[in-house]
């Protein structure tokens, strides 16, 4: 780890209370960052912050455009947001296209893309009006094929890396970089929205999550998020990284 890496930078950090996110915004913090972590779940957020005072947090719903909109205006508030890491996202029960409802896809595609292109939307005239800054989405290895989930997390987690890559070819003149980190299965509270409601559907992804070698660790995550993040990373734009311990080259 070094401390000194993002010394005088702002990071927003999305999904913050738990699991990948947590651990991006307490490395980030770590590694000199000035950070703001937000999330719905306040107990989480406050755990964070008695553990990195310096950590500020925002709570809300990434849903709502309103919120998002806060956030950003919370986070600027602070300092220049000259980071983001896009890391909150729910699964989505393993319900195949032909059991889905609206309601799912919606719920699924709201926090997983929409909440992205949102921040995206709102951070990239700033940045750009700083001279640049750097924007790291969270996918899956699930964006990167047809199996691991039900249809609306693997078709959310491909539009997230579309849109990344919009983002890295479009605005990369203007000082933007946008990368995609595909983690493979990690240790974190997702399994609460991974609960099988379809169990043959289940079923049939299950060759598909056994090639997966191992379980990682958050920070495993985090430091991949970190690495792109910075300066070290400058001419990385528009890359999506499978962080899955050689998952996806099966
Ligand atoms: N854990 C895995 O195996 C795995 C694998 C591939 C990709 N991912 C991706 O990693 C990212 C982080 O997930 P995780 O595994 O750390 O899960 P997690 O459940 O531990 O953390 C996700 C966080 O996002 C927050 N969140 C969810 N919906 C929200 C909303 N509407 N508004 C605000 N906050 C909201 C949750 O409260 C939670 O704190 C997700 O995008 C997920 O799809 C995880």
């Amino acid at each position: 780890m070094d401390t000194q890496r993002h010394t005088g930078s702002t990071a927003l950090v999305t999904g913050a209370a738990s699991g990948i996110g947590r651990a991006t915004a307490a490395r980030l913090a770590q590694e000199g960052a000035t950070v703001v972590a937000t999330d719905f779940n306040g107990d989480g957020l406050a755990t964070l912050a008695s553990e990195y005072p310096a950590i500020s947090t925002i709570q809300g719903d990434l849903g709502d455009a309103t919120f998002i909109s806060e956030l950003v205006a919370g986070a600027e508030a602070i300092g220049p947001v000259a980071i983001v890491a896009n890391v909150a996202g729910i699964m989505d029960h393993f319900v195949p296209v032909t059991e889905l409802d609206d309601e799912m896809w919606d719920r699924v595609f709201s926090v997983n893309v929409t909440a992205q292109m949102r921040i995206c939307r709102a951070v990239i005239p700033l940045m750009t009006e700083r001279g640049g800054g750097s924007i790291v989405n969270v996918a899956s290895v699930a964006g990167l094929g047809g199996s691991g989930a039900g249809v609306s997390y693997i078709a959310s987690k491909h539009a997230a890396i579309g849109l990344a890559r919009h983002i890295a070819y479009t605005y990369g003149p203007q000082g933007i970089r946008c990368n995609v980190v595909c983690p493979g299965g990690v240790e974190t509270n997702i399994g609460t929205t991974a609960a099988p409601t379809s169990m043959w559907s289940f079923e049939r992804q299950m060759p598909s999550i056994a090639l997966g070698e191992r379980t990682a660790q958050p920070d495993e995550i985090a430091a991949a998020i970190s690495w792109l993040t910075s300066s070290e990373a400058s001419n990385v734009n528009g890359l999506v990284m499978p962080v899955d311990g050689g998952w996806k080259s099966a």
